[in-house]
């Protein structure tokens, strides 16, 4: 891993926790770390768990850092912003967002002086280890900055950037809301099996496995989705016979207005998250 310099961290929960151990496995040393986080409990964990400094004070831990990393709440994100924004070496310091809907304007607006600022959408699997993030700049953001912030997130799993912040809306409708459209699909798969006489333990192991084994195919394989899935339908076959039924019920066009209406809430959301 790339040297990142010091590290703040500005919430201490489930991202920054995620964030934080995978940084150390990576060889980041605990002493270029630090975390703010109002709850002494919260900051009692980490401290035990990772070894790194803590306090209450926003500010003080962003003060010595060269990326900040704001990993609040989204309602949470504006008082952060607006308290830390004196506090900021912006000749340096890199923000990394990894607030859901936030809009990078917002930020801007908030810390109300010119800081490069990455706006990163994570996801839950980020948690284990194998996540997918979205990342935006504006085009001010530079190479440098932008390897820095890319390094942090790759600390949870595969990073990507998209080059026009509306896209983070699909990203969040894609890979942020993604997790729980596979769930739905493993369930009904799940349901169907124990329906047709298998044990729940059964279809749930084959079920899990099943997804995990396709994933892997998709990840090691250069071929599309469509070839991958022609290689596994033989003609005639099984599995020929339910992808038709599949078909025939639009499957396509349900997913897609699925993903739709994920990326019009998530257009709403930073609408009504990045108010004044
Ligand atoms: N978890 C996910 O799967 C996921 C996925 C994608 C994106 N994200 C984004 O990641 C961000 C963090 O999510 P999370 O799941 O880690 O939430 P979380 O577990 O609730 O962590 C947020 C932490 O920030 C602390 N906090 C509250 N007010 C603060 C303040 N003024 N200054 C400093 N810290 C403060 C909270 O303390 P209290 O609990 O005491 O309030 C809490 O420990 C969110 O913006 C979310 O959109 C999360």
């Amino acid at each position: 891993m790339q040297d990142i310099g010091k590290l703040a961290f500005i919430g201490g929960g489930h991202m920054a926790a995620a964030l934080i151990s995978g940084l150390l496995r990576r060889g980041l040393p605990n002493h270029r770390c630090i975390v703010a986080d109002p709850s002494p409990e919260q900051r009692r964990c980490l401290v035990e768990d990772y070894g790194i400094a803590a306090t209450d004070d926003n500010a003080a831990a962003a003060n010595s850092a060269d990326i900040i990393v704001l990993a609040v709440k989204p309602q949470q994100m504006r008082a952060v912003a607006l308290g830390l924004a004196p506090h900021l070496d912006t000749s340096r310091a890199l923000l990394i967002s990894v607030a859901a809907g936030i809009p990078h304007a917002a930020l801007t607006r908030w810390i109300g002086r010119n800081i490069a600022i990455v706006r990163a959408m994570p996801n839950r699997p980020a948690l284990n280890g194998c996540g997918a993030t979205g990342l935006y700049a504006p085009s001010q953001v530079g190479a440098a900055h932008r390897a820095l912030a890319e390094s942090v997130m790759a600390a949870v799993g595969a990073t990507v950037w998209v080059e026009q912040e509306s896209q983070m809306d699909t990203v969040t409708a894609l890979s942020g809301s993604g997790p729980a459209y596979f769930f739905l699909f493993m369930e009904a798969l799940e349901a169907a099996a124990e329906q047709r006489g298998l044990p729940r333990e059964i279809a749930h192991r084959l079920t899990v496995e099943t997804a995990f084994g396709a994933a892997q195919m998709a990840r090691q394989s250069p071929d599309s989705l469509s070839v991958l899935r022609e290689q596994v339908t033989s003609k005639g076959g099984t599995t020929a016979a339910a992808l038709k039924v599949l078909e025939a019920a639009g499957l396509h066009v349900i997913v897609a207005q699925a993903v739709a209406a994920a990326d019009h809430r998530s257009a709403e959301l930073a609408a009504e998250f990045g108010q004044p």
